[in-house]
């Protein structure tokens, strides 16, 4: 069978994408009391412009109790005139844009969210240095009303797709993980039960935002520690939540309270984390233990290709390979190894405009180093590149 062009128009449920390369969610930083601003509007149409088929509105968090940032998006009636801005310029630019929902869980910042954070099980937060709230079904069935709610919103908002946060070591990657979820009831213990929470919200997102709008999810295809969320496991989920009408897998990985840079690969940030630091107790702290508990990975290209490769084999839904694309060859590949879609973060933090470049030839390559500097800016009033200047 002849391989698809990266840039050629791909259908997703009821949305036409002029192209195979989706703009992955990057936190931006730019919601000051979880309000949509111009600054993301304008973030979101650079990328439209840029030629991405779809951009994706980062970390949008479906409830107050699950931001980890005041400046983090939070779904509700008040957010949708500004989102329908953003849509709008999108739209405008002949791009789509899709919407991450998620829940941080335990990873919430008390400040932020001015109470405890809650979390499948009493395990220590690293990254928090405090144990969450162990969730009630009280809590678990609002969480699963929170995200139908975020995402009829979204749909109100304007957005063409909706994509499920499910990795990351986030809320619900927390109960898929058996290093966070230590329950005995039935959101705990065995796969199936894990996995409850994830099919339960996938289920009824996918009833309320209609038949057009495609659901994707992003998960992680393993924690990357021991007694994390491992591959096959991972594989059989996937399995499950393709039966529950999920339109498309975003396929990633790490944990941010454990293994917060396999799922980047590449420098450890320590300066620009340092600066992000509100007190300078955790300043000198960050500067000095980070390295004890972020670990290094080597980047490389395509660096969940060998995951991607073993759920390509289980599930017949489109795949959106990640991690590593830098290159017009990487695109290629991707297509040649039979991925529908492609994600693309830091290269486009640092030349929104690289996919038209890739499609007219003028570049074959980011020149993205990736030194993760980009995290340490999206904590201090926006994301974007600090290593503009190597275009
Ligand atoms: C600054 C920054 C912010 C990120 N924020 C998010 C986020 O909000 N949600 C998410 O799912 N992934 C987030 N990621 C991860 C990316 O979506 C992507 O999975 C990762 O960067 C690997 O893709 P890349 O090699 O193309 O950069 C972020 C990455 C970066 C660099």
């Amino acid at each position: 069978m002849a391989v698809a062009s990266a840039f050629s128009p791909f259908h997703l449920r009821g949305l036409t994408l002029r192209n195979r390369i989706i703009k992955a969610a990057t936190f931006e930083g730019m919601c000051a009391d979880g309000m949509p601003s111009a600054a993301l509007v304008e973030h979101h149409r650079q990328i439209a412009r840029g030629g991405a088929a779809m951009t994706t509105v980062a970390y949008c968090s479906v409830a107050s109790d699950g931001r980890s940032y005041d400046t983090q998006l939070w779904m509700r009636p008040e957010a949708v005139a500004g989102l329908r801005e953003l849509t709008a310029a999108v739209h405008y630019e002949r791009g789509a844009a899709s919407i991450q929902l998620g829940h941080c869980g335990d990873f919430a910042d008390k400040a932020v969210i001015k109470g405890t954070p809650i979390g499948a099980s009493r395990v220590y937060n690293r990254y928090r240095g405090s144990y969450p709230r162990v969730m009630t079904e009280v809590d678990i069935s609002r969480v699963i009303g929170d995200f139908a709610r975020a995402a009829g919103l979204a749909v109100e908002a304007g957005f063409d797709a909706i994509e499920l946060q499910f990795g990351h070591g986030y809320l619900i990657s927390q109960f898929l993980s058996p290093y966070t979820n230590r329950r005995d009831d039935r959101w705990g213990g065995s796969l199936d039960n894990r996995a409850r929470l994830a099919v339960e919200i996938a289920r009824v997102v996918r009833s309320v935002v209609g038949a057009k709008v495609p659901v994707l999810a992003k998960i992680n295809l393993l924690d990357g520690f021991r007694g994390g969320l491992q591959t096959a496991e991972a594989i059989e989920v996937a399995v499950r939540l393709q039966s529950e009408g999920i339109d498309a897998f975003v396929m990633s990985g790490g944990f941010v309270s454990k293994s917060p840079l396999f799922m980047l690969r590449g420098e450890v940030p320590v300066v620009q984390m340092a600066a992000a630091q509100k007190t300078i107790m955790r300043k000198i702290g960050v500067f000095m233990f980070s390295r004890l508990f972020v670990q290094e990975y080597p980047f490389q290209e395509l660096f969940f290709l060998d995951e991607a490769r073993a759920l390509r084999k289980k599930v017949n839904i489109p795949l959106v390979l990640l991690g590593g694309i830098k290159t017009r060859r990487n695109l290629q590949i991707a297509m040649a190894e039979g991925f529908e879609l492609v994600g693309m973060a830091r290269a486009l933090i640092h030349e929104p405009d690289l996919v038209n470049k890739f499609a007219s030839q003028s570049k074959d390559s980011s020149d993205c180093v990736p030194c993760n500097e980009c995290v340490g800016a999206m904590e201090r009033g926006g994301v974007e590149c600090m290593r503009r200047e190597a275009r």
